[in-house]
Order: structure tokens, then C-alpha cells, then sequence
């Protein structure tokens, strides 16, 4: 069955519940299905399958978000046989993503799910493009000033902690125990 085809009226919520993760998942993939971009694409791999994708990424959205712990799945091997996304299908989901979170949630509450998505979409960028695959500068910027926001600490501190790979350094310094030039 496709996606809903009716917008439900909403405010945006404060408090991230089951309810408005499912409304927030159905809003997403309406607007992915209607993407000339992106909608072919999950036409074709989930022909037949949109009820059982949305009530998993229902319960994937809220095993991360509510900590419900309900997610048994693999990420990673569900892309692998995707063969035909390039970086611009990234920076299209993301978009959409990030639209369809701030228009249905407050700040505080979209945050929540902006910074696992950008997250997870930067290690199947990674695992797609290779370990040199030079993130999005904006996608990077994105990220470090989400966790800035979560973590209270100012862009100096963060940048310390986790220093941006975006030139393409396979880990960051920190992790794989090789100083960078600068360091
Ligand atoms: C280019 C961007 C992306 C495309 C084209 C894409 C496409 C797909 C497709 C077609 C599926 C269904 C796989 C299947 O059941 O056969 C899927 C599953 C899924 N996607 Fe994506 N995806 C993208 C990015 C992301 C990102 C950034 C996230 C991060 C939250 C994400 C999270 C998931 C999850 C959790 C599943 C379910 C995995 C499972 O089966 O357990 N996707 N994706």
C-alpha cells in the first residue's frame, strides 16, 4: 500500500511519543515518495512492502529516540544491495529528513532525531563511498553544531573531542591513534 496520501493536521510537538514518530515517519516517506529523486528508488525496493517499512522505521525511530530498545536490524547490510545511490540521494534524504522534523517538532524534541540521522547517514555515506569519501562540509558543520547543542560545549572543546574528517582522514586522529600534521 503507498503511503498516506491525506496530511494530518498537526502542532509541533514538544515530547517525542509513539504517536507522533509514526505521523513523523508517514509525513517522510510521503514526501520521499513523492521525490523525483529518491521516489523510484524505494518504489522499486519496497514494491508491495511500504506497511511492514514504515512500522519498522517506526520502531527503529523510537528504539533511538524513546530508548524502547524494539529495533532488531542491521542498518548497514539493509543499504548494502542499494547499488545505484550517489551523494546526492544522501543530501536529498537529509534534506527531506531534516525538513519533515523541524516543520513537526520543537528544537529541543527535533534534535533528538536530527543528530542519530546525520550520524547514520555519515557511516553509510562512508561505507558506500569508501573511508576517504570527503563528508559534506555543511553535513559536517550540521553535526558538530547539533552535538554542541546536546553537550552544552563550546566549538573549540567539541572540536577537540571529535575533530571533523571532511578532508578525508580515514578516523578521526583521536580514535585511530594516528596524529594528524596539525596535532
Ligand atoms: C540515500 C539515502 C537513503 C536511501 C536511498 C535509503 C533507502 C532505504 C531502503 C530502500 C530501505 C528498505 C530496505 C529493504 O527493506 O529492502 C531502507 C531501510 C532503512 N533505512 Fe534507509 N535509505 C537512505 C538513507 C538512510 C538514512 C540516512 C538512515 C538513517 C536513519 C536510514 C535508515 C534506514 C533504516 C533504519 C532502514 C530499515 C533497516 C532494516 O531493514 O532493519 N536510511 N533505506
Amino acid at each position: 500500500m503507498e503511503p498516506n496520501a491525506q496530511a494530518t493536521p498537526f502542532v509541533p510537538a514538544t515530547e517525542p511519543d509513539e504517536t507522533n514518530i509514526r505521523q513523523l515517519v508517514d509525513a517522510f516517506y510521503r514526501r520521499v515518495d513523492d521525490d523525483s529523486l529518491l521516489g523510484p528508488i524505494f518504489a522499486r525496493e519496497l514494491a508491495g512492502r511500504w506497511d511492514a517499512h514504515l512500522a519498522k522505521m517506526t520502531t527503529f525511530w523510537s528504539s533511538l529516540v524513546l530508548g524502547t530498545k524494539a529495533y532488531r536490524g542491521n542498518v548497514q547490510e539493509a543499504h548494502r544491495p542499494l547499488g545505484d545511490i550517489e551523494p546526492q540521494h544522501f543530501a536529498r534524504w537529509l534534506t527531506l529528513f531534516l525538513d519533515t522534523v523541524s516543520t513537526r517538532y520543537e528544537p529541543a524534541a527535533a534534535v533528538q532525531f536530527m543528530e542519530p540521522a546525520l550520524r547514520i547517514a555519515q557511516s553509510l555515506q562512508l561505507s558506500k563511498f569508501g573511508w576517504d569519501y570527503a563528508i559534506p562540509g555543511a553535513q559536517v558543520d550540521l553535526l558538530a553544531s547539533l552535538k554542541r547543542l546536546r553537550t552544552g560545549r563550546s566549538e573549540n572543546e567539541s572540536s577537540a573531542e571529535l575533530p571533523d574528517r571532511s578532508r578525508g582522514e580515514p578516523f578521526p586522529a583521536k580514535l585511530s591513534g594516528v596524529e594528524s600534521e596539525e596535532s
